[in-house]
C-alpha cells in the first residue's frame, strides 16, 4: 500500500487512503479481488472502497498519484509485538503445515511465485491455498509479505491470520518478461 491506515469513529473499522495513477494499481487490484472473496478468512473483511478519480493524493515529499482509494476495513491485531505471544505464532503457522520460527521467514517463504507455489503444495489447509492462489492470479512476480504485512483477527474459536497487504506500489515486476525487455530496450536507444 502506498498510503496511511486511520483510525475512524466506528466501532472496529479503520480507514485506509491510498494513491494510485491508474486502475492497474496492484494495491487497488488487491482490494478489488478480495472484495470477490470475502468468504476466505485470509483476507480483511472490506466494507467500502471508493476511488476519487479528480483528486491527488500527496503521500509525502513530492511524490503525488493522480487518484486517491479509500477503503474502510476491518480492525485488526498485528501479528509480532502485539498481543499473541511467540509460541502461539509458531502453533498458528503449524495448524497451516508451515515452519516460521522468526518475523524473516515469512518475507523468504512468502517472496516470489515459486516460493509461493512450494507453499501452495505444503499447506495443510485448503482455505490458505486457495487465498495463496488468488494472489498469483494477479499475474505479479514478488510479494511483500513481510511480517509487518500479515495481521491476526482475533475470534471466539481463537486467532486467524490475516494477509493485509502483499503488494508495494511499483509494479514493474507484474509486467510480462516480453514487456520488460521493450522498456529497457527503450531506455538505452
Ligand atoms: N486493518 C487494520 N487494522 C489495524 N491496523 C492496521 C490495519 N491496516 C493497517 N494497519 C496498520 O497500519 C500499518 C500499515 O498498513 P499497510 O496496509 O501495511 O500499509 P503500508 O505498507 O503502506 O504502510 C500496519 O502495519 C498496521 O500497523
Ligand atoms: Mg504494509
Amino acid at each position: 500500500m502506498q498510503g496511511a491506515a486511520l483510525l475512524t469513529n466506528k466501532p472496529n473499522t479503520i480507514r485506509k487512503v491510498y494513491g494510485m495513477d491508474d486502475f492497474n494499481d496492484p494495491y487497488y487490484q488487491f482490494i478489488k479481488m478480495i472484495e470477490q472473496h470475502q468468504d476466505n478468512p485470509f483476507f480483511p473483511r472490506i466494507y467500502r472502497h471508493s476511488i476519487y478519480k479528480n483528486k491527488e493524493f500527496r503521500l509525502s515529499g513530492i511524490h503525488s498519484y493522480f487518484m486517491t482509494g479509500v477503503v474502510l476495513m476491518e480492525k485488526l491485531q498485528p501479528l509480532y509485538g502485539g498481543r499473541i505471544d511467540n509460541d502461539t505464532i509458531v502453533a498458528m503457522f503449524e495448524n497451516l503445515g508451515l515452519k516460521i520460527d522468526t518475523p524473516d521467514d515469512l518475507y523468504s517463504m512468502f517472496e516470489d511465485r515459486k516460493t509461493i507455489q512450494k507453499v501452495i503444495e505444503k499447506t495443510t489447509n485448503d482455505t490458505f491455498a486457495d487465498a495463496l492462489r488468488m494472489l498469483l492470479s494477479s499475474g505479479r512476480r514478488s510479494y511483500d509479505l513481510h511480517s509487518g504485512n500479515w495481521m491476526i483477527r482475533l475470534t471466539s474459536v481463537g486467532p486467524q491470520i490475516v494477509i493485509l497487504d502483499p503488494v508495494y506500489g511499483s509494479d514493474i515486476n507484474s509486467i510480462p518478461d516480453e514487456q520488460v525487455r521493450r522498456m529497457s530496450f527503450e531506455l538505452v536507444a
